[in-house]
């Protein structure tokens, strides 16, 4: 079942910058896509439509067989949690309250103004912790842990909020490479073990080939591949990485020196 559809999508901002031109795809539900390209392809931007941060100037998003608009914006955002790549957390909360922020959306707005968990709160938060293997740090300021801890607990309030969809921006760009792998590892075990389906957005491509299931290949705002992982080769790879029509990337020998 698809459990989001993009369809058409164009996305020109104010300024009148087209950051995409069209993009269509649908990503099956439990399934683990990695969105590939450069920087300034337009990964935020598509990701950011998802969960209706960004309106598409044309075409539709669908997630849940819902349409995402004004209208529906609550209830999609309920079941859509997202995981940023400074983390977005809370610094002087303590890791627990950040988690249970996670439960605000499931709260009426009187219960999120007054801060006003219930007890079935706390036992989702504490099972979010036990998820990521976080719960010694429990009453912890949240700005006292490593970069990976404070994105595992970004992963907690994720599952917290017990979503369907998890669209992680860049959720590794502020990590050592060992930290990285160890944080695509989980993100991989929580789409595999609960079922969740989840898009992440990633300008590396040993990680995609890694970890993915499926590459949505970005590149200046258009779809140049969208395939399996091992399908990532030398050809496939500058088409995601070139700029400017055939001018070389900077990054792209780097890249190449993974196909
Ligand atoms: N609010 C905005 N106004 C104008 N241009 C923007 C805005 N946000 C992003 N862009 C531009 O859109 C393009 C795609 O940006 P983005 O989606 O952030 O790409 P990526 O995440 O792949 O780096 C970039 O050229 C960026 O400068
Ligand atoms: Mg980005």
């Amino acid at each position: 079942m698809a459990q989001i559809i993009i369809k058409d999508v164009t996305k020109r901002y104010a300024n009148g910058f087209e950051a995409l031109k069209g993009v269509s795809a649908e990503i099956v539900a439990g399934s683990f896509t990695v969105i590939l390209g450069p920087s300034g392809a337009g990964k935020s931007t598509l990701l950011r439509t998802i969960n209706g941060l960004e309106t598409p100037t044309a075409g539709t998003i669908q997630v849940s067989e819902q349409i995402v608009s004004k209208a529906t914006l609550q209830q999609v955002r309920s079941h859509v949690a997202m995981v940023f790549q400074h983390f977005n957390l809370v610094d002087r909360l303590s890791v627990m309250t950040n988690v249970l922020t996670g439960r605000l959306s499931h709260r009426s707005w009187l219960g999120s103004l007054l801060y006003l968990f219930q007890r079935c709160d706390l036992d989702i938060a504490h099972n979010a912790l036990v998820r990521v293997g976080l719960t010694e740090k429990a009453w912890s300021r949240a700005d006292r842990l490593s970069g990976g801890q404070q994105q595992r607990v970004g992963i907690a309030r994720a599952l917290a909020q017990q979503p369907r969809v998890i669209l992680a921006d860049e959720p590794v760009a502020s990590l050592d490479p060992v930290t990285s792998e160890e944080i695509m590892g989980l993100l991989r075990e929580i789409c595999t073990r609960d079922g969740i389906t989840i898009v992440v957005n990633l300008h590396q491509v040993e990680l995609a080939k890694r970890f993915a299931d499926r590459v949505i290949g970005l590149n200046e705002g258009l779809v140049v591949y969208d395939g399996p992982a091992t399908g990532l080769d030398r050809a496939t790879l500058s088409r995601i990485y070139r700029r400017n029509g055939d001018q070389v990337d900077e990054q792209l020998e780097t890249m190449l020196a993974y196909a």
